[in-house]
């Protein structure tokens, strides 16, 4: 049985624990602390089990005219996928020649290194925060800026991303998995008429708390999402999926109401993560990525947390291991989290 070689070396994406039980707090994967909108319980109780038989719409076109209304383009502007991990995938072999290079911010979403060592082409991470002007760009034709980025949570103005991909020559995917607790986005972008190359892309799984369902879509320029649908799996969206995030779409309040919370819960972890000497740096996003007080060794924290059942992420990396994430939860949770701190900290 023959493996290719880059794939025999390929050491794969490393996604965080999912612990399940009872007394768990799950800090570590960005997931949404609230359940999803009623209507999409209601969805699934209507979803007839005998249309289980039948193929799933093949271009998810109800789901895609309802993101295009949201988002005042037209369902040709937009590509719904098994998650926005597919999209990137999709993205991976569509936008990225066998000689050119994907890049990104650095630190920034794992994935997209793993994607490029699928495709075996080079992958460039350029430092968050640096100069972009400086930035050597020779050879990459995907650039996928996160935005707020993960795992810092910093925020860039769109105008910044405009200005970068005015320049760039290839397709830039700004990754919004979690522009629902910013104070921005870069939409407007991607829909304007007289975009070339930015593709704007959102998760069901965050914001919407649809993180089991795998839905994700990019809105963006005609051809560019005409490539993506050419080379999709047929139905790459279930029938169950596609009813359950049309439901979700119909219910925005929903989902803003529980991003405000979460927001708020957010800022009331950072100022007690401060109170206690931390370094917490402003996040955008559905986590914090912090530094503990100088005598604290991160990795040990995590270690400590974890016996304590309360689960928060640790990443080894050079640009990432003095600082630790921790995904927001609902007040109650955060309250334990800072509690199982100070018990730590004093030795229990
Ligand atoms: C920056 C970023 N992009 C994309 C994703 C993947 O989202 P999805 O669940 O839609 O595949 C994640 C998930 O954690 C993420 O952090």
């Amino acid at each position: 049985m023959r493996i290719t070689e880059h794939i025999r070396r390929l050491k794969g994406y490393v996604h965080g624990e999912q612990p399940s039980g009872r007394g768990v707090v799950k800090l570590n994967t960005n997931e949404n602390a609230y359940p999803p909108s009623p209507k999409c319980a209601e969805a699934l109780k209507r979803f007839p089990a005998a249309a289980l038989r039948l193929y799933p719409n093949a271009e998810s076109t109800p789901l895609r005219k309802a993101i295009a209304a949201l988002h005042g383009t037209s369902p040709d502007n937009v590509f719904v996928g098994n998650g926005s991990d597919e999209i990137l995938s999709l993205a991976a072999k569509v936008f990225v020649g066998d000689d050119e290079a994907i890049g990104s911010l650095d630190p920034s979403y794992s994935l997209y290194k793993t994607l490029a060592d699928i495709r075996n082409v080079p992958w460039k991470g350029f430092r968050e925060g640096s100069d972009v002007g400086k930035w050597n760009l020779k050879g990459v034709s995907l650039f996928l800026w996160t935005n707020p980025n993960a795992p810092t949570g910093r925020f860039v103005e769109p105008r910044e991303i405009a200005a970068f991909a005015k320049k760039f020559p290839g397709v830039v995917i700004v990754d919004e998995a979690y522009a629902d607790f910013a104070r921005g986005n870069a939409m407007a972008l991607a829909t304007a008429p007289r975009n070339r190359n930015i593709v704007v892309m959102r998760t069901f799984s965050k914001s919407y708390s649809l993180a089991g369902l795998r839905v994700g879509y990019c809105v963006g320029p005609k051809d560019l999402i005409a490539a993506l649908m050419k080379t999709k799996d047929s139905y790459n969206v279930d029938g169950v999926a596609q009813a359950v995030a049309l439901a979700a779409v119909r219910d925005q309040a929903w989902k803003d109401a529980n991003c405000r919370k979460i927001v708020l819960a957010r800022e009331k972890c950072a100022g007690d993560l401060r109170k206690r000497g931390w370094d917490v740096p402003p996040s955008e996003s559905n986590f914090l990525f912090a530094r503990p007080p100088v005598g604290t060794d991160p990795e040990h924290l995590f270690q400590k947390l974890k016996e304590k059942n309360i689960f928060i992420r640790y990443f080894s990396g050079k640009l990432t291991r003095d600082r630790l994430r921790i995904s927001i939860g609902t007040p109650r949770e955060m309250e334990k989290f800072i509690a199982a701190i100070d018990a730590i900290q004093k030795g229990k």
